[in-house]
């Protein structure tokens, strides 16, 4: 793998299981000054795939880009059941939050057919953002091999590449929800940068000074990003352990809006445990090339975490006015 430099996404496409940390990375690509959404495209993740439809639609709106398509993929992983994740982001999958259903409806166009489409239409020009398991990227990979040579960057947020996991002791959910999809996209050739669990653990926690500063702001999106990840800040003090809520979605998409925010990273050979044993969805990172792997991931390892936090305050500050979720 020669590594590219990365540039900024100026025309995206956002796969996504969309539950809270997935609708504030929406959020921040809808405010992105130089970035177009292409469109969104829905997995089975986090929540099942028709409910995630309805959280992207409704955030779509409320960060004022109601006109980006929302195509409906795939309702389960390739091979393994649908195991979903309420108990992180709650039973709509926005923290008991979810906004007023948006009015328009989710186009006809499957998921799958619109990943293919689109990178026909613009060879080299998409950036693709992946914010769920990898189902829907799998299936237009086993389509159309070639695919993976039109797009010209794909962030995926997936994996631990210091192999600490917050689904199982070594596995991160988007991966371990469909490890055989996962699997066969690091295996694809697509030019992959990965942003992993370990990234969000450590630099996109929302501390309660940061939840101060985005109360402070007092719109509409500040309020919403902080009541849908309501359920999460719950999971987070009690599972992971962390000093607030993290935000595993929007740190990939800030980078991916601007890969400037990558400090430290590194051309790697990473593979994907298949197994049905424990080891399930780990990323296995072959860091002194021991395995012979050949490099096939950008795997990002630190991020300028103030201006992360800059680029997520500034995307709330801007108020639509919108209508919003009802709560406190
Ligand atoms: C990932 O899993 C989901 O819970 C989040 O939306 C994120 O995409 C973090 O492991
Ligand atoms: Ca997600």
């Amino acid at each position: 793998m020669i590594a590219q430099p990365l540039h900024p996404a100026r025309r995206m496409v956002v796969d996504t299981d969309t539950a809270s940390d997935d609708a504030v990375a929406l959020l921040l690509a809808a405010a992105a000054a130089d970035t177009t959404i292409e469109a969104v495209t829905v997995v089975a993740g986090n929540v099942p795939v028709d409910r995630g439809v309805a959280n992207a639609l409704a955030t779509l709106e409320l960060a004022g880009a109601g006109d980006v398509p929302v195509h409906p993929g795939c309702d389960r992983p390739l091979l393994r059941e649908l195991t979903t994740a309420e108990h992180v982001h709650g039973a709509d999958g926005m923290g008991g939050h979810a906004p007023p259903p948006a009015v328009r409806a989710p186009e006809r166009e499957h998921a799958v057919d619109a990943l293919i489409r689109l990178s026909h239409e613009r060879p080299g020009g998409l950036t693709l953002v992946t914010l769920g398991p990898l189902t829907n990227v799998a299936t237009a990979l086993s389509r159309d091999p070639a695919m993976a040579k039109r797009y010209a960057a794909v962030y995926v947020m997936g994996g631990a590449a210091d192999g600490v996991g917050n689904v199982s002791a070594v596995a991160e959910f988007n991966i371990w929800a469909d490890p055989e999809a996962a699997a066969m996209v690091f295996a694809s050739g697509l030019p992959l940068v990965m942003v992993g669990w370990d990234v969000s653990r450590r630099y996109a926690v929302m501390r309660p000074a940061d939840q101060d500063r985005l109360a402070a702001l007092g719109t509409a999106r500040a309020r919403f990003t902080h009541r849908i990840n309501a359920t999460l800040a719950r999971f987070c003090a009690t599972i992971t352990k962390l000093e607030g809520y993290d935000l595993p979605d929007p740190v990939t998409m800030a980078i991916a809006i601007d890969p400037g925010l990558i400090l430290r990273s590194e051309e790697l050979g990473v593979t994907v445990d298949t197994s049905f044993t424990r080891m399930r969805g780990m990323t296995v990172v072959d860091r002194l090339g021991i395995e012979g792997i050949a490099p096939n991931v950008t795997v990002v390892w630190d991020v300028d975490e103030d201006r992360f936090k800059q680029q997520l305050m500034d995307a709330c500050a801007a108020d639509g006015g919108a209508a919003e979720a009802p709560g406190p």
